[in-house]
């Protein structure tokens, strides 16, 4: 089964400058890697703007091209992090045990793993997970989830 995933990072900063977007490329050689049947359908950056994040989910969601989406950043305490809201607003069912699953194991690898309020959810037949914007953290946190994802995406078809 060749999975379709998106990859969207969140940053206004790698939004005014998209060369300054380290986690996108490198989160996108790691899904293909682990997955190297799989179909990247899309890498895109916005910025912290929760109606510009909520729009691409959901045109990327409504369209039934993307199985999983990926978001990177903008999960922090600052007051411009507004991805989980932006989530939270356009998905149908949460899933919690994907994020309660990262938050348990990088517990283990920092304790800074507390400072992310990363949601995740289903809408239409996507997944939606976010990750934490740096690339040590986003990569931690999809190698934690990946052995999962077959399944995952085999129930949502
Ligand atoms: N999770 C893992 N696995 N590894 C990390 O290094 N960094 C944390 C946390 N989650 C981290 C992590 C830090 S320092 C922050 S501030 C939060 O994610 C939020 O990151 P974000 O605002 O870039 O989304």
């Amino acid at each position: 089964m060749a999975i379709r995933f998106g990859i969207l990072t969140v940053s206004t900063t790698c939004f005014i400058c998209p060369e300054k977007d380290r986690t996108g490329p490198e989160l996108e050689a790691c899904i293909q890697s682990a997955f190297p049947d799989c179909q990247i359908v899309f890498r895109k950056i916005v910025s912290d703007v929760r109606a510009d994040i909520r729009q691409v989910l959901i045109d990327f969601t409504d369209a039934g091209t993307c199985d999983v989406i990926f978001t990177a950043g903008g999960t922090g305490f600052a007051l411009s992090d507004v991805t989980p809201e932006a989530t939270k607003d356009v998905i149908e069912k949460e899933a919690p045990g994907l994020t309660y699953a990262i938050l348990a194991k990088s517990l283990g690898i920092t304790e800074m793993a507390m400072l992310s309020r990363a949601t995740a959810g289903i809408r239409k037949q996507t997944i939606i997970l976010n990750f934490p914007g740096s690339v040590k953290a986003s990569i931690e946190s999809f190698n934690i989830v990946k052995p999962t994802f077959f399944h995952a995406v085999a129930l949502l078809r």
